[in-house]
């Protein structure tokens, strides 16, 4: 249960560093549509400031903060029901992330599974951004004292950490201060894996375009990649037990039954007994029936960028009416005179 001191708000974010994926769709931004329609107030944010723990061409970078805020827009989110930011134009998360880095030990750090993936080998010469990542966004979520976070599954063990660092400050200094935020982890489709290897995430990052569905992909290309999903040869079971050992096909009924707002065991009701061979097209159809008129969105929101700049500038405003009493505060707390 979330702690009745704290006003019920949500915040999440995706990072502006390619193109979104249906993995973003289902397992996040769908949720931020719906909570925006809930009982709370909603912060969505593009990390431009997380993006830049790898390298960014800055007019990618500029390009893509937008794009992203576009996609946001063409998905449902509102930008009057919710508020809409770019991370670096609220610079109270930066401030806030700087006393979290105090907070956050080295050691719950270089236990991130997400840190160690991206540095693989190579921990000597990533940035020290990439390690510090995780402070920042617990600071991107207790600088509105957030109390709900939906997020795809691979988030989890930040959201974690994110408790930790709120817990170990409060301790440290003898407050009731930060709140324990919840993570939201919902949906037939929390983990959408990639389409040539079911043990794999989709993932923006993945060198083959054909692992994934990219929101601004047509419906040929949508089509041809549902076509192409590895799969097995077994026709579809009934019941979910009988998906077990089989990621690929497990993964496409996820799939199907994130873009239809169906349950798994709703979805196998009708199409078990299946072959891939008739279940493919009718996915496929789907799929583009939900993702083209979001691309067509997209396209037309992005043919107005300083539209999208005045979005964002608005949001950064209400943003910071929320956010700069907490970093007063926090700043009090800690003993910074100001
Ligand atoms: P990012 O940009 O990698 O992903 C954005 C959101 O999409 C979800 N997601 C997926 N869900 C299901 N299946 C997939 N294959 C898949 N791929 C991505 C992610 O779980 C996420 O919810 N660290 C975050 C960004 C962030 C943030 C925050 C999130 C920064 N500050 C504060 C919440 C709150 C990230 O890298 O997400």
């Amino acid at each position: 249960m979330s702690d009745p001191k704290f006003t019920p708000r949500v915040f999440s974010g995706i990072q502006p560093s390619g193109g979104l994926t249906l993995g973003n769709y289902l397992g996040a931004i769908k949720r931020f549509v719906t909570m925006q329609d809930e009982a709370f107030e909603t912060v969505y944010c593009m990390v431009d400031m997380h993006a830049m723990t790898v390298w960014q061409d800055p007019k990618d970078l500029a390009h893509n903060t937008r794009e992203l805020a576009a996609g946001f827009i063409a998905s449902g989110v509102s930008p009057e029901k919710s508020i809409l930011i770019n991370q670096s134009q609220v610079p109270e998360h930066a401030q806030l992330g700087w006393i979290f880095n105090c907070v956050a030990r080295m050691g719950w750090m270089g236990r991130m599974t997400q840190f160690k993936d991206k540095a693989g080998k190579n921990t000597e010469n990533v940035s020290l951004g990439l390690f510090a990542y995780p402070a920042l966004m617990a600071a991107d979520i207790l600088v509105y004292h957030a109390t709900h976070v939906p997020v795809g599954e691979d988030q989890k063990q930040h959201l974690e950490l994110t408790r930790d660092i709120a817990a170990k400050f409060n301790h440290d200094y003898g407050v009731d201060f930060f709140p324990m935020t919840e993570p939201v982890i919902e949906g037939a489709a929390t983990r959408v894996m990639s389409l040539r290897d079911g043990s794999k995430k989709m993932s923006k990052s993945d060198p083959s375009d054909a692992s994934r569905i990219n929101m601004t992909d047509d419906a040929d290309a949508i089509a041809k990649k549902i076509r192409k999903a590895k799969t097995d040869p077994d026709a579809l079971p009934s019941e979910v037990d009988g998906l077990k050992d089989r990621p690929e096909a497990r993964n496409l009924v996820n799939i199907y039954a994130g873009l239809n707002e169906q349950s798994v065991e709703e979805v196998l009701r009708d199409v078990g007994g299946q072959q891939f061979g008739t279940f493919k097209p009718a996915l496929a159809e789907l799929a583009v029936a939900k993702l083209s008129p979001i691309s067509t969105e997209m396209a037309r929101l992005m043919a107005d960028p300083a539209e999208i700049d005045r979005i964002l500038a608005r949001g950064a405003g209400q943003a910071r009416e929320i956010a700069t009493p907490i970093l007063k505060k926090t700043y009090e707390i800690v003993g910074m005179v100001g």
